[in-house]
């Protein structure tokens, strides 16, 4: 039986600045939460575990202490929020007002300018899901939006409820394939 693990990053300096997308550091808080999850990871004593990131450097930094071979999958990179990029939303509400109020219409299918909707990270993660359906025990290191799509395949979630799983940070996501698809398990760090 195997068990697939899904964690975000641990917090960046921009999540301490609410700001979206980006390619920014771990913090201080961020950097701790990567201790504890190479911990975590370790007394758990995973056969075979492989660990599976981002391109972006707060998922890599994530796991750099984490004792198992690793992969970089740009699939896995944060949605693309186009000319949103590296704002926050309140900055987005001011000045892409119609873009804010589309999106809150339909989050699943709306596409940032110059960038991406849900719909087109569930497609582009197609490759991956197809590899992760396949391997043993994988710990898959990604984005809030990334992760979202990634829970509701295995979770069998419809696109409406998609765009709103919860996925805090600081926690680990354990699923279990059970009789029909998958049951989840969510442990909180305290870090
Ligand atoms: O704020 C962190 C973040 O991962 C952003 O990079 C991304 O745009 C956002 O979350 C996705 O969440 P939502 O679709 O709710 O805006």
């Amino acid at each position: 039986k195997r068990t697939i693990y899904l964690t975000r990053h641990g917090e960046s300096e921009h999540n301490l600045k609410g700001l979206i997308g980006g390619d920014a550091d771990l913090s201080v808080r961020g950097k701790l939460y990567a201790e504890a999850l190479a911990e975590f990871i370790k007394e758990q004593n995973i056969e075979g575990l492989r660990v599976w990131t981002s391109w972006l450097k707060r998922t890599i930094q994530t796991v750099a202490e984490v004792k198992a071979p690793q992969e970089r999958w740009k699939a896995l990179n944060e949605i693309d929020a186009g000319i949103c990029e590296e704002m926050t939303y309140e900055e987005i509400q001011k000045k892409h007002p119609d873009d804010f109020r589309a999106r809150d219409q339909n989050k699943f299918s709306y596409r940032y300018p110059r960038g991406e909707s849900y719909e087109d990270v569930v497609v582009r993660l197609e490759p991956v899901m197809m590899e992760l359906e396949r391997q043993g025990n994988v710990l898959v290191v990604s984005h809030q939006a990334v992760l979202r799509c990634v829970l509701a395949y295995f979770l069998d979630k419809p696109a409406s409820e998609l765009p709103y799983l919860k996925v805090p940070l600081h926690t680990v996501i354990k699923l279990t394939p059970v009789a029909y698809g998958f049951s989840s398990e969510s442990t909180l760090f305290n870090e």
